[in-house]
């Protein structure tokens, strides 16, 4: 069925919406402006002197002309250790080379020499999940004095600290994933693995190094004096060593070699061509900016979201009048079939019900899951929990827990407490999460929180309105890393379309649960 827009365009409350809505993202976007240009950054004058490209640049030669790089989480470590690590010194993403998708993990060496914080060593890991959820081959830019040493504290030694970067670098070997490192400058002590665990390593002539100890601590550890360069240079590890395979003239010399040795892994593949041909939408993707309510406590409406980004608004619901709460059904995005799960407001168990039959189903049938998030939690008092809506809810967890499909969530507006799990949030190991700039995620809203521990607390009352506030925004969170990025609301179709596109390149599983009758 067609779906038909109950907005007009000239109503008051769109024109309101559509201009709060531009405000937002132009104030995104000029975030996201003054993270990725920094041409007047002294470190970005000095690396360019010495004949290096920037990290943006070399992905730019890297990838086919004119192609889409998807990148994620450009701002991680915004508004914190005083905005000295823009993109947390680090660009990853998807970008293509030779046709097919590749996820691309680059150090910024103008940023702390490239060093890793806490947000460095996730977004490489999260980097590295994407490569192997989706099974696509993954490049490493490498350039980087490996831990930032102020805060080793917080990024050796636990679980996913640095060491999990080689942990998956050999699991994703063992699971048959090419990895290509190009080392274009510095890689010290633990970052010297990342090339020594690729299967194939460039080396960039009087640019790159690998070692396990730089020329000080091989000084004050056996007193012998040696350059860089003939410690660990390019010729060294090419000719002597054999820790490297090619030997490269330039940054650019290096990532024409590795676009050869892609190609050379492409080779007779078979790539992925959508099964249906992509129509547009009966709506302007635009108009998308005067369907989502400025105040996050109003609901944005599923169905004017839906009519914006399926191929030709069509949607085939499923269970239309039961549990209307969420809105279930299958459309196209880009030629790619997709379920769709959407709130339209609280949960109830009906509505948890129905989400579970239909991702089953869409297990089955080996769709993969589109979340669209605005949830403000499940439904709360005694009528609800007598009903039972606890194990209903937990019968949705385990749904989307378990799907064998890949899942794709967008946080388009609010995502608080249990309906953030349901809906599968980032616990929920979603292939792709985004979050458009005025979303909000948190466990509650401030003013309950503040209700419900000014109840509890033996003394006092407290507010955490302003606190909460500040944490929900969708900076706070894409700064640490719960999501893969913030996006433009009129990019979701793009955005989405590739996603769906990428996912098929990830190992179909057999369903996990049957279909139960909820
Ligand atoms: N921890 C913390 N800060 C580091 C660092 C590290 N491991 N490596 C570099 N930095 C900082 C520098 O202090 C400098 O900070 P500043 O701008 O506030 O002064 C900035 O990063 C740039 O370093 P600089 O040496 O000026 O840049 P460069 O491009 O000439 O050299 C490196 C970059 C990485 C080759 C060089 O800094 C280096 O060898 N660092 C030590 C690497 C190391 O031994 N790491 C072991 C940890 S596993």
């Amino acid at each position: 069925m067609i779906i038909q827009s109950k907005v007009s365009n000239s109503s008051e409350l769109y024109q309101k919406n559509y201009a709060y809505q531009l405000q937002q993202v132009s104030n995104f976007k000029s975030i996201l402006q003054s993270i990725v240009i920094r041409d007047e950054d002294e470190a970005v004058r000095r690396h360019r002197s010495r004949g290096k490209l920037t990290v943006r640049d070399r992905i730019e030669l890297l990838v086919d002309p004119h192609t889409p790089f998807l990148e994620f989480s450009a701002l991680a470590a915004y508004d914190q250790y005083e905005n000295q690590f823009p993109s947390a010194g680090m660009v990853t993403g998807i970008g293509i080379v030779q046709g097919f998708p590749v996820v691309i993990i680059a150090n910024d060496a103008t940023v702390k020499g490239g060093t890793y914080i806490p947000e460095t060593i996730k977004k490489h890991l999260r980097a590295q999940e994407i490569a192997i959820q989706n099974r696509l081959p993954c490049v490493y830019l490498v350039d980087s004095g490996g831990i930032f040493l102020p805060l080793q504290a917080k990024v050796f030694a636990d679980r996913d600290n640095f060491g999990r970067i080689f942990y998956n670098q050999s699991r994703m070997s063992a699971l048959g994933i090419p990895q290509i490192a190009v080392v274009m400058g510095s890689c010290t002590a633990g970052g010297a693995y990342v090339p020594a665990m690729s299967d194939e390593v460039i080396m960039v002539r009087e640019q790159g190094t690998i070692f396990l100890g730089g020329p000080p601590l091989v000084k004050a550890a056996t007193g012998e004096e040696i350059s860089a360069e003939e410690l660990g240079g390019a010729f060294v590890h090419t000719s002597i060593s054999g820790v490297a395979d090619y030997l490269a003239n330039s940054d650019e010399h290096a990532l024409y070699l590795c676009r050869q040795s892609l190609a050379h892994f492409f080779a007779g593949k078979k790539n992925y061509q959508p099964p249906f041909p992509p129509v547009e939408p009966k709506y302007e993707i635009n108009e998308i900016y005067g369907v989502i309510p400025p105040d996050s406590r109003q609901n944005i409406d599923p169905y004017e979201v839906l009519a914006r980004i399926l191929d030709g608004s069509e949607f085939d619901e499923f269970k239309a009048n039961f549990g209307t709460t969420i809105v279930t059904g299958w459309g196209k995005i880009m030629g790619n079939p997709v379920g769709i799960v959407a709130n339209n407001g609280i949960l109830f168990s009906e509505s948890a019900l129905k989400a579970t039959h239909f991702i089953e189903l869409c297990c089955h049938r080996n769709i993969p899951l589109l979340f669209l998030q605005d949830i403000s939690g499940f439904m709360v008092g005694r009528e609800y929990e007598h009903k039972g809506i606890a194990k209903d809810g937990a019968k949705m967890v385990q749904a989307v827990a378990n799907a064998n499909v890949p899942k794709i969530t967008l946080i388009m507006g609010k995502s608080y407490g249990a309906g953030n799990y349901a809906m599968a949030g980032r616990a929920m190991n979603a292939h792709f999460l985004f979050t458009w700039p005025t979303a909000r995620i948190a466990v509650m809203g401030g003013e309950q929180a503040t209700i419900v521990l000014s109840t509890v607390k033996s003394s006092g009352q407290v507010n955490l309105v302003e606190q909460f506030e500040n944490e929900s925004t969708a900076y706070y969170a894409t700064s640490r890393l719960w999501d893969d990025g913030i996006i433009d609301p009129a990019d979701t179709r793009t955005i989405l379309g590739l996603c769906l596109s990428v996912v098929q390149f990830a190992p179909q599983l057999p369903p996990q649960y049957g279909i139960f009758r909820m």
